[in-house]
């Protein structure tokens, strides 16, 4: 019988966080309204193009433009028209938005064409040809470190960091073990479902104004500052809905806007740029590629007694947010465990390669391969299980991370291990897969990952951005919320629309989210670093509490209130004394502390902690790895919307599949040469298989109605999970991602020779 639903009264629900309440854009995308930059068109708009360095090094020498082509028709644009600074404003200014005289990588942009018919104009892209005077170029981060070439500053490297803690080089002659060993990851591209895109209006007396997927329109905001040399007031950023982000549309933007605003600046007419699949590949950024070296001494009885780790990642030709990422990478490094002695060296090197760039996990995936990958083969040689050495070295409430943080918040990774081995059968299926697998050319296999994820920038960095939010009330008790915070698929949308109804007790189609818009909407930071929900969010639920104050002391409003007694208080509110609205500004706790000197202190203000277990069978006949079961177990705060939140765990399992065995990017001289969905496999629904998510709730004290954040946390564990399970399947000492059957068949030819 079906059941008969109550009728709707304008009671608010009171439990609007921990509810799956639907996502605020979806109908939206769903029935085709949502509007992407490439459903937006302006009246006389020109199509861009980008014409690109074929040559990863050298010298500009000429361009030449094949007689063939009416130029006159086009726009053309290089070095020389740019009005302001020749940069990509955003930590070291080393990056030209066109290169004027030398190139440092392929696909690097030199020349910009704009034209009414796109059609025509990449025929003309086609007829322009880049002369280079070649140079000595460098491809991988042995031959950066080597110094084979200076390519960039005196010594190849962007930045390095070291942490320390304890007496590492002491610890040696103490130990009764000690073992290492050396890891590598590669590239990986987003894979955004939409590509990059801009439209850019530009003329010296409005300004500069440009529409696009982005994550951070602050970012693309200070970049077209320094490149058109205009007042702040001139610029103008507006997020057209974004198909996702991944961190790949953290930096990239600033460029594409700057290349749509150039034409649009000298055509006089808005331009529009939509890069197709094959140039979003090749020409933007990708995840770092990485090597990590460890050497861990241990007790007798399996303690951590020293972790030596040197950590590398490649940053590219220019500079872009590599110590930031590498920043992360280096902090996690050593994992949610305690070590009494413990050396991070690591460095961002250059290459002449396109910049590598943020992508969901931002270092840490790679960092922490190695380090959960290195754990299983230490526990091999100490002759413990995997779990039994991580059990006998987990952090704990009181302990201090690597970085001298010391852990406040309670912990208990025991527990959380027991559930995901619990929930994944790890104990029995371990067995019974040892007792079969020598009877089958399918070897099954069974692995996990320990890991920690820290939410927000690390140390001074939220100090630094102070963020804003805003949110005001209508004289319809209606709630708008002003944001900097984008939403790209990961949930900011709901989950502000959740916090701010929850706050102020009112019914969550009662809020509205502003779109990003710089001139509308305060700077709340960039939407990275997972941070969008723990950071802003509190703001977003301090600026509720203001006006839900404001009215209450006025008088017009008493607590218990409905929907109804909330509307009339609003109205009363603004007749009397005007507008109603509150602007909040991220306050830095004072109990947390960062050292950018010394690299000690509270890099985070909270950590969620994870367990993830992969099952996983290999064909030796093929060496093909299918991911057959996943357990992701997580304790992340309060979950504010429970649907979104596994949907944030469940993408991020896929993307780490990827990550792991299939995501392998082909370069030749610096370029990717596999730029195609055809040739570059990235997992599809036939290769996930059922992931089951389970959430661990502590509420975070100072986290929006105890919430962390988890956007990126998936991405850390379920590579080395994956790694783990083929070597318990196979045997195949794993060191390296992707694990292709290519890679994988050359190794079991070596274990089964
Ligand atoms: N989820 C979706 N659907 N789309 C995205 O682009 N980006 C990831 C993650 N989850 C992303 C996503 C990355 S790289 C980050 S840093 C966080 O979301 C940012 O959002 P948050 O601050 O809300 O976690
Ligand atoms: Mo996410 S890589 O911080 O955009």
């Amino acid at each position: 019988m079906a059941a008969i639903a109550p009728p709707r009264t304008s009671v608010p629900d009171p439990h609007l966080i921990g509810t799956s309440v639907p996502r605020k854009e979806g109908r939206e995308k769903v029935t085709g309204r949502a509007t992407y930059v490439d459903d937006l068109s302006f009246p006389e708009m020109l199509y861009g193009t980008t014409v690109r360095s074929t040559s990863p090094r050298g010298r500009i020498r000429n361009i030449h433009f094949r007689p063939n082509i009416p130029w006159n028709e086009f726009t053309i644009v290089t070095a020389k028209d740019i009005p302001g600074a020749n940069t990509i404003a955003l930590l070291i200014e080393d990056q030209p938005c066109l290169a004027a005289e030398f190139v440092n990588h392929p696909e690097e942009p030199v020349v910009l064409l704009a034209h009414p018919d796109k059609y025509f104009l990449e025929e003309a892209r086609r007829a322009v040809r880049i002369e280079i005077d070649p140079f000595p170029a460098i491809f991988t981060i042995e031959d950066s470190l080597a110094r084979k070439q200076i390519i960039w500053g005196q010594d190849n490297i962007f930045k390095s960091f070291l942490v320390e803690k304890g007496e590492v080089d002491a610890a040696w002659s103490a130990a009764a073990f000690i073992v290492e060993g050396e890891y590598e990851t590669g590239a990986q591209e987003q894979l955004y479902i939409e590509p990059q895109g801009m439209i850019a209006k530009a003329n010296p007396t409005n300004g500069v104004t440009a529409w696009g997927s982005l994550q951070c329109p602050y970012y693309v905001h200070k970049a077209l500052v320094r490149l058109f040399g205009l007042p702040t007031e001139q610029i103008r950023v507006v997020q057209t809905e974004t198909g996702g982000g991944f961190g790949g549309k953290e930096e990239y933007p600033s460029m594409l806007a700057g290349h749509a605003a150039l034409l649009a600046w000298k055509s006089g007419k808005p331009v529009k740029m939509i890069y197709d699949r094959a140039e979003d590949m090749v020409a933007t950024t990708k995840r770092h590629p990485s090597k990590t070296h460890h050497r861990t001494a241990l007790t007798s009885d399996g303690k951590f007694l020293a972790m030596d780790i040197d950590f590398t990642v490649d940053g590219g030709a220019y500079a872009t947010l590599s110590q930031v990422v590498l920043s992360r990478g280096t902090i996690h490094a050593a994992g949610p465990y305690h070590c009494p002695n413990v050396r991070v060296r690591s460095r961002a090197v250059a290459t002449n390669m396109p910049p590598h760039g943020a992508f969901r996990g931002f270092g840490a995936p790679q960092s922490v391969f190695a380090l959960e990958r290195h754990l299983d083969r230490v526990a091999q040689v100490v002759g413990l299980t995997p779990e039994e050495l991580r059990r006998r070295n987990f952090i704990h409430q009181g302990q201090t991370l690597a970085v001298h943080q010391v852990i406040r918040e309670p912990v208990d990774l025991a527990h959380l291990l027991d559930r995901a081995l619990d929930l994944s059968a790890y104990h029995a299926k371990r067995k019974r897969f040892q007792e079969e697998n020598p009877h089958s050319h399918i070897k099954r296999g069974i692995g996990f990952a320990a890991f920690l994820h820290g939410a927000g920038f690390t140390g001074s960095g939220e100090e630094y951005l102070a963020s804003e939010a805003a949110l005001d009330l209508t004289p319809e008790g209606r709630v708008r919320v002003f944001a900097g915070s984008t939403e790209m698929g990961q949930g900011t949308n709901t989950v502000f629309a959740q916090i701010a109804a929850e706050t102020l007790q009112l019914e969550i189609d009662r809020i509205q989210i502003m779109q990003p818009d710089t001139a509308m909407v305060p700077n709340s930071g960039p939407t990275v670093a997972s941070r969008t929900t723990m950071i802003v969010g509190k703001l977003v639920e301090s600026a509720a509490r203001t006006v839900q104050k404001s009215l209450f002391d006025s008088g017009l409003l008493q607590p218990n209130y409905n929907q109804e007694a909330f509307a009339a208080a609003c109205q009363q509110y603004i007749a009397k004394f005007g507008p109603l609205q509150s602007l909040c500004k991220y306050q830095h706790p004072t109990d947390l502390h960062w050292d950018d000197a010394t690299y000690r202190g509270d890099a985070y203000g909270a950590y969620a902690w994870a367990i993830y277990v992969a099952e996983v069978s290999v064909d030796t006949r093929t060496a093909e790895t299918r991911v057959e079961d996943f357990v992701a177990v997580q304790e992340v705060g309060k979950v504010i919307n429970p649907v979104l939140a596994a949907g944030q765990i469940e993408g991020g399992v896929a993307q780490g599949i990827g990550f792991a065995l299939y995501e392998n990017v082909v370069w030749r001289e610096g370029r990717m040469s596999n730029g195609q969905m055809t040739n570059y496999i990235m997992p599809t629904s036939m290769d996930i298989p059922p992931i089951r998510v389970l959430f661990e709730e502590i509420p975070y004290a100072r986290g929006p109605a105890g919430a962390k954040g988890i956007g990126e946390l998936p991405l850390d564990g379920t590579a080395p999970a994956i790694a783990n399970a083929i070597a318990h399947a196979t045997g195949v000492d794993v060191t390296r991602l992707p694990i292709t059957p290519e890679v994988l068949l050359e190794m079991l030819e070596t274990v089964h020779a």
